[in-house]
């Protein structure tokens, strides 16, 4: 992939920002994410970190950083409505644990070249159902390895979708990588999150349309 369609996985246009959506905005040089913290190994050895990818309005990595404060959360998300509203709710607690990348998700992973997370969680990516948009979906053979990476040994990836169409491509592609174990015991194991998972936005919406969630939960081997 060149860095020209990496950049296809985001979805649409955005709608501008309100005013107090600009406003909170500008918080954004407070709580952005700097390279330099995860330069020192001392620091990700001595510390949980999670991140998450496309957190949308960032309800899931507010509440797991209000109520984990010894821990260190890194949210990535593109869109700017999204990474207001997560400032807001970050600036009005008074948060100090939280971390901002606005931009791709997959520019932030070429970037990084330490495994330095306990944690990383894609709920609900894009999932491009049709087949000639498969190339667009964040899930490809490379985003696995670049996420094995990243990921502590025995690290785990949450990944959830509404479309079984993802669900299946995500299982596919993990099949054909030895890095990564899935951690299914029952058949009916996609049925339920990971332990302590609060839900998000865009999973409640789905369900009030009958669309049924699946979880892949994922330990990375070595
Ligand atoms: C369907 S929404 C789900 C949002 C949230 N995870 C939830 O469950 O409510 C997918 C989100 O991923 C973001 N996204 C998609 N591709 C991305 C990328 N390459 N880098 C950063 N964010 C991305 C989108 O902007 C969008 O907010």
């Amino acid at each position: 992939m060149n860095s020209n369609n990496k950049l296809i996985s985001v979805k649409g246009r955005e709608r501008p920002l309100s005013k107090k959506q600009k406003q909170a905005f500008l918080f954004l040089s407070k709580y952005k994410f700097n390279f330099s913290l995860l330069k020192d190994s001392d620091y990700y050895k001595k510390n949980k970190i999670f991140l998450e990818i496309g957190f949308g309005s960032g309800e899931i990595i507010f509440k797991e950083a209000k109520n984990n404060p010894n821990n260190i959360y890194i949210g990535i998300e593109y869109y700017r409505r999204g990474v207001a509203q997560l400032l807001k709710k970050i600036e009005d607690h008074n948060l100090k644990n939280i971390y901002i990348f606005h931009g791709d998700a997959h520019k932030f992973l070429e970037k990084l070249v330490v495994n330095c997370f306990d944690e990383v969680w894609l709920f609900f990516p894009d999932p491009w159902p049709k087949k000639r948009h498969e190339k667009r979906r964040f899930i490809q053979k490379e985003t696995i390895n670049k996420l094995n990476d990243v990921i502590k040994t025995k690290g785990k990836l949450y990944i959830s979708s509404d479309d079984k169409g993802y669900i299946s491509w995500t299982l596919s592609l993990f099949n054909q990588n030895d890095k990564f174990e899935w951690l299914a015991e029952l058949q009916t194991d996609w049925e339920r999150p990971h332990d302590g998972y609060y839900g998000s936005r865009y999973e409640e919406k789905g369900k009030k349309k009958n669309r049924k969630p699946y979880f892949l939960k994922f330990k990375k081997l070595n």
